[in-house]
This record gives structure tokens, sequence and C-alpha cells, in this order.
């Protein structure tokens, strides 16, 4: 096969941050997606319905003319958070989800959640209205390798959660193990997960092995190889569960090749040919728009992209090393560590 058309992919996980830097990374995802999750840990984070339509407002602007993309916002859940400010923002089609960051388990994530008690009543709301929650799934404690935090959270935080509040729409999102997948397959249709185009490359040993590599560091870390397979086999596999959310997170180069160096890949750039070389490998080309473009549309109950992409395979395809961003050093883009045969014919 030298040519695939699938319908417009969407990225159902993304970080577009602000100002300088939303300018510099909003025209990488809207070149190739329809839509994306926005995710809302800015500083200071987008808590409110408010904050949220400033927010989309600042991104529409920053998209090149006459871009059909659309952002999909979400608000940043917090011990405070306003259950009525939420259904309001719901309702009206401001917002598309909930994202739960458990303090301090990631980038920008000091307001999230340490007592699940406290957010109860959110989470209740959030059932009755039909509003999903997008779950950063990792423990924060510090007696928990982290490499098992994602397995942990599922077990002590997840599904005490679900349990507790039946009907609420939750996405595990960027699983990284066995058992996250494995999680998300047992749990019906009001269960979701997204994969990061990253973690279908990288297992721990790219990160570590032979000098430590900043660009490959991300939250959750990657894990064992065993569980990089794991990964791939759901994404190609077709099921309905599984859909991309690349968890692109743009950092100026400065701070991620620092003594304290920030978590995230950036993946926008070059994401659906990695895909496209990822899904030929697994023998599952026929199945890659399920993953890019149906089950995420499906699992949020909205329609799938009019329109389509076609992927065509030649000579190697190369993507800038670097997105420049004003004021401040560039983004490093994501290297797979292989040639990228699969290009978008535009
Ligand atoms: O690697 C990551 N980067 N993981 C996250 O959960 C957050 C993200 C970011 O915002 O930089
Ligand atoms: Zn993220």
């Amino acid at each position: 096969m030298t040519q695939i058309t699938l319908r417009r992919p969407d990225d159902w996980h993304l970080h577009l941050r602000d100002g300088a830097m939303l300018r510099a990374v909003a025209p990488e995802t809207a070149r190739d997606f329809g839509r994306a999750i926005i995710m809302p840990n800015l500083v200071p984070p987008v808590v409110t319905g408010a904050q949220a339509a400033a927010y989309r407002d600042r991104i529409l602007a920053a998209l090149p003319e006459g871009s059909g993309f659309t952002p999909l916002m979400t608000l940043y859940l917090t011990e405070d958070t306003d259950a009525d400010d939420l259904a309001a923002a719901h309702a009206s089609g401001l917002i598309t989800a909930v994202k739960l960051y458990p303090a301090g388990a990631t980038t920008n994530s000091a307001s999230g959640v340490t007592n699940f008690d406290k957010v109860r009543p959110v989470l209740e709301r959030m059932a009755e209205i039909g509003c999903p929650l997008c779950v950063h799934g990792e423990v924060v404690d510090s007696d928990i390798d982290i490499f098992d935090r994602e397995a942990v959270f599922i077990d002590r935080v997840l599904d005490p959660i679900r349990q507790a509040t039946p009907g609420l729409r939750v996405v595990m999102e960027h699983i990284t193990t066995q058992q996250g997948a494995d999680y998300a397959r047992s749990g019906g249709a009001d269960l979701g997960a997204t994969i990061t185009t990253h973690h279908l490359v990288i297992n721990r040993n790219h990160i570590l092995v032979g000098g430590i590599k900043p660009h490959y560091y991300c939250l959750p870390v990657a894990k064992r190889e065993d569980h990089r397979q794991a990964l791939v086999a759901a994404a190609t596999g077709g099921e309905a569960c599984f859909f991309l959310g690349t968890d692109s997170a743009p950092h100026p180069d400065h701070l991620k090749e620092h003594a304290c160096g920030c978590a995230g890949c950036f993946t926008a750039t070059n994401t659906m040919s990695i895909l496209a070389e990822v899904f030929e490998r697994a023998g599952a080309l026929d199945r890659l728009e399920r993953f890019a473009s149906l089950n995420g549309p499906a699992f949020y109950r909205l329609p799938v992209n009019p329109d389509t992409i076609t992927l065509a395979k030649g000579a190697p395809v190369t993507y800038p090393d670097k997105i420049e961003v004003e004021g401040s050093s560039p983004v490093t883009v994501f290297q797979p560590g292989f040639d990228l045969h699969w290009r978008i014919v535009r």
C-alpha cells in the first residue's frame, strides 16, 4: 500500500500553552488535525467557564488564516470547582470535558486534587450531565516508585471513583502500561483511554541508555518495552476504547535541557507520519483511521470530521528539528529514531 486516505484525525489530548508559545505551536496541530481537546494546565490554570472562553478566543486568534481547526476546551478540576459554573459551561458547549490532575503529579498540577472526597459532588454532577472526566492517572505518594504510579492509581483512586460515581464518563489519559490498557478494556462504553504518539515509540531505555535524553522525558514516564508493546497492541487493535491523544507538550529547549528538566514530548508536527509507520509495522495501517479519526469522536459523542487526509509512502520525509518561539529558545520536535516514509499529501 503506498497511499491511504482517512477521515481527518483529531487529537484528544493537547497542550497549546499561551502567548508566544501558543502562537508558535497552534499551527503545527491545526495543519493536520480537525479538533483537539485542549489541556487547561496554564499558569494560572483554566478553572472557570469565563477563563475557558477567554482562552478559546486566544487560541482562535493564534490559528493561521482560514484554519478550520476547532479547539475543544476543558476546565481544570480543583477542590473548589463550582459545579454550577461547570454545568453551565458544558450545557452551552463551551467546554467538552474536565481534567483531573492529582496535585503534584505533573507540570502545573499544584492546583489539582489532593483529597478526592472533596470533588465527589462535582463528579456526581458531571455524571448527571454527561460531562467526561479526563484523568491524569498517577499517584504522587513518595513511597511509590515512579514506574508503578499508574498501576497503583488505577487500584487506589480510579476504580474507587468509578465505583462510587456510576455513569461518570472517564478518559484515562496517556496510558503507559499493560495494566492501563487492560483496565480501559474492562470498563464498557463509559471508559476510554488515550495513547500518545511517543509512548508507542519509546521505552525507558530510550530515555536513559547512553546518556540522559531530556527530550524523551515526559509524564507518565515511558515504561519497559513490554508495556510499549502492549500499547501498540491496544492502539492498533481497533478496539473502540482506544484513541489518539498526543499529549504534545511543548517546553522551550532551555527548560528541557536543564538540571531539573520539564516533562513533555512535542509531537504535533510529525505525529501522523510516525503513527503511519507504527501502524504499518504492526500490519494495521487499515486501523489507523479508527485510532486517530473514529474512536475519539464516538467516545465524545461528536460527529466524525467531514473531510479526509491522504498519507503517501515514499522516500524518507523530513520535518524541522525545532519550532521557533518568539522571545524564547525553540521547541525540539520529537525524533522517533527511525526514518519516516509516510507524508501527508497537501
Ligand atoms: O509530559 C507531560 N507534559 N505530561 C503531563 O502530564 C503534562 C505535560 C505538560 O504540560 O508539559
Ligand atoms: Zn498532558
